[in-house]
This record gives structure tokens, sequence and C-alpha cells, in this order.
């Protein structure tokens, strides 16, 4: 294992009723609660109201920010972080998705800093002494692991940016996942957000180093699991064992405790970004139609992992094949579970305009963990395969 220093600050509370059973508590020392929520499924399927009856049963001033928009803008957090000012809020209440707790994240360091946030947080690395208005999340769909990491993925649209990095002073204090709250998340986005999770696995394990490490073993295993869950779960969208897995899938693919001693890519995710900053597409669906090919660009820099994937995530045998016809064949196993789930397999499909694909390549940032090291050039190659 190469060296590595872990820490997750987030306190998670999982499982049916965890919502009623600790928010109370958790809010306690809370008088004025901004309460954050995206485009009002939360009303339709009875969350709202549950954690709104808590709040007030425990005698909160309960401000609202609502609103919050898939592929959160840079607008969106600068209401918020007005919102938070205002109203002199002592803790931010995400209930939501990635979207909705990305912007939370992002308002709760913008409401305490006076600088220009933007350039100096999102533009570049960096350490910012500000401490970040108290966070607790409350997860409502399975997907980014946004809860128990300190990233903020957040669209500049003037700019036409998407970025974020994990800072960790960003980590919410606490995170309540109750796997019956995403019974009610459409199947496309079900279906998607699982893309995501196997995604950031993906995005972990096809990096260096490859001998022997726990990082590696987990992945295979968490890998294998999405596949059973994603399948079940499409059967029967109420099957609690499957959401219940596939929330806890997405937390551990992104808390980073997978990420110890390994490289990471990420490249994918960089491509997808700047592909939301000029389409907004969906994010899962985005990395669908990506992930397969630039696979088949990389595959012989990382053969031997890529071997390992066909044979111990997907099951294939070796018979009479090569590395090279194995590694492709799990490649070819990946493309086939992304058309069974009915993820879009063209950028076409997410409305992306070929005009537009050399600027979205010369904007992808260029990972540094990647078996092979990507150029504008190849990604733009990339993105025109990919595009019908
Ligand atoms: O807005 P509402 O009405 O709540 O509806 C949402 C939204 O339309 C709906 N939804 C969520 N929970 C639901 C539900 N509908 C019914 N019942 C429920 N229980 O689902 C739709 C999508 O929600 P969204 O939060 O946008 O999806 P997701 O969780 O996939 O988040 C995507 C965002 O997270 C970023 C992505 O780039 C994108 O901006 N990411 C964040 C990461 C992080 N912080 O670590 C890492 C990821 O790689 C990713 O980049
Ligand atoms: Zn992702």
């Amino acid at each position: 294992m190469n060296n590595f220093i872990f820490q997750n600050s987030t306190k998670v509370y999982f499982g049916k009723g965890c919502v009623k059973e600790y928010l109370s508590c958790l809010t306690k020392d809370a008088g004025i609660v901004m309460l954050a929520y995206g485009g009002g499924s939360v009303k339709r399927n009875g969350v709202y109201d549950e954690v709104m009856d808590i709040l007030q049963s425990t005698g909160k001033t309960v401000v609202e920010f609502s609103g919050i928009m898939a592929n959160p803008t840079y607008a969106k957090v600068m209401e918020g972080a007005r919102i938070a000012r205002e109203s002199d809020a002592d803790m931010i209440l995400a209930v939501g998705g990635g979207s909705v707790m990305d912007c939370c994240k992002a308002v709760s360091l913008a409401a305490r800093y006076d600088g220009d946030i933007w350039n100096d947080f999102w533009a570049q690395p960096g350490v910012i002494e500000t401490e970040p208005l108290p966070l607790g999340v409350i997860v409502t769909a399975a997907g980014t692991g946004s809860e128990c990491n300190g990233g903020a993925v957040i669209t500049n649209e003037e700019l036409r940016v998407k970025t974020g990095r994990d800072y960790p002073k960003l980590n919410p204090r606490f995170a309540l996942l109750d796997p019956v709250y995403t019974y009610s998340v459409p199947a496309s986005q079900m279906v998607s957000g699982g893309f995501d999770i196997l995604s950031h696995i993906m995005e972990t394990y096809f990096s260096g180093p490859d001998e022997d490490n726990v990082s590696d073993d987990i992945m295979e295993a968490l890998m294998r699991g999405v596949i059973r869950d994603l399948r079940a779960a499409v059967r029967n969208p109420m099957d609690y064992t499957a959401r219940s897995n596939l929330m806890w899938e997405s937390t551990m693919a992104e808390n980073r405790v997978i990420k110890m001693g390994k490289r990471c890519d990420f490249e994918c995710h960089n491509m997808e970004h700047q592909l939301g900053a000029y389409t907004d597409c969906n994010h899962g669906c985005g990395l669908a139609v990506l992930h397969p090919v630039y696979y088949r660009h990389i595959y012989r820099e990382g053969l031997s992992k890529f071997v390992r994937f066909a044979e111990n995530v997907w099951g294939i045998p070796r018979g009479g094949k090569t590395d090279e016809q194995l590694a492709l064949a799990g490649i070819d196993a990946l493309a086939a579970f992304i058309a069974e789930l009915g993820l879009p397999a063209t950028l076409k499909e997410l409305g992306a305009k070929y005009d537009d694909l050399e600027n979205i390549a010369n904007s992808c940032g260029i990972s540094q963990g990647s078996y092979k090291k990507m150029t504008h050039e190849e990604i733009f190659d990339i993105f025109k395969e990919c595009y019908e």
C-alpha cells in the first residue's frame, strides 16, 4: 500500500426510520435552521412533512431555501448564501440528492466568506481559513456519495465551467440515510445514480498501484454489489435489500475509504463535468456514454487491471483468450450492462452539439492519475466517437 492519511468527519445514521429517531437530537443546538431542498420531490413523497414536523415540534425557526436544480449553479449558491446570512441561520439542513447536498456545502462556505469565493476556492486549490456554517444532510437519492465527503460540484454558467474538489471542511456534520426515502426516485434517475456509483469505483480502481492492495479488493466486491443491487432494484424498486445496499455502496464509493493508497483517475468525471457545463446533461447518463469508449482508449496501458476487471467483476472465464481479448471482453460486458439499464450511449442523446465538442474537449481537466494521460486532442477524438 502507498502511504496515506485517512479521516472522515461525517457521522452517519443509516436505516429505516433514522430521521424520526435522530433528527431532533442532531439539531438541538440550532435555533434557526435553513431547510434546503430541490424542485419539490420532497413535498410529493412526504419527506418534507416528516422533516418539518420534527423541526417545528422542537421549536425551530425554519427558513426555506428551495428550487435547487440538478447541476446546481453558482448563482444558486450565492442566493443560498444571501438567505443564510440574512436569516442568521445556525445550520443548514440539506434534504435531497447530490445537487442539493453540493449546493448546500457551497452555501455553507460562501455564507461565511467575505471574499470572492469562486476565485478563491473553486478556481484554485488551497486552504480557506473560514469555518463553514454547520451542515447536516438527509439523503433522498443514492449516487454521488456527497453525504460523506467534502465535494461540492458547482456549475459557473457564465464561465461554462463545472468543477469541484474534495475539501474536508465541507464534510457534513451528520448524514441521515433512510433507504425508504429513495423508493420514490424515478427509475431513470435511480439507474443513472447507480451508474454514478459504479463510475466512482471504476475511476478509482483503474489507476495504480496495481500490486495486491486492500482498496482494489474492496472495490471488486463493491462493483459486484452495485451490479447485483441495481438489477434487483430495476426488477423491484421497493426491494429494501437492494435499495439499502445501493445507498451504502454510494457512500462507500465516495467516503475516501477506497481511494486510500490509490492514485485515482477521474478523467471521465472531468469530461462529463464539462459536458454538463455545456449541455446541463444528467451526470450519470454522461458518464455512461463516456466510460466504455474511454476505456477502449486506455486499456492497453492498464492491461493487467482490465483483465482482473473482466474476471473478478464480470466473471468472464479466461478460456483461450489472450490478455487483450479478456480485457476487451470486460469492457464489452460493461457496455452491455449500460445498455441493459437503458442508459444513453451517445452524446447526441444528451443534447450535445457536434460543433461544441472541440471547445468542450479543450476545457476538460487532464487527470494526473490515469493509466494513460489524455491530451485535449484525444478527448476530442473520444467525444467524436461517442457522438452518435
Ligand atoms: O429536485 P428534486 O425535486 O428533489 O428532484 C430530484 C432531481 O430531479 C430527484 N430526486 C432526488 N431524490 C428524490 C428525487 N425524486 C423523487 N424522489 C426522491 N427521493 O432526482 C433528480 C436528480 O437529483 P440530483 O440531486 O441532481 O441527482 P444526483 O444525486 O445524481 O446529483 C447530481 C449532482 O451531483 C454532482 C453531479 O455532478 C451533479 O451536479 N456530483 C457530486 C459529487 C460529490 N459531491 O461528491 C460527485 C459526483 O461525481 C458528482 O459530480
Ligand atoms: Zn460522479
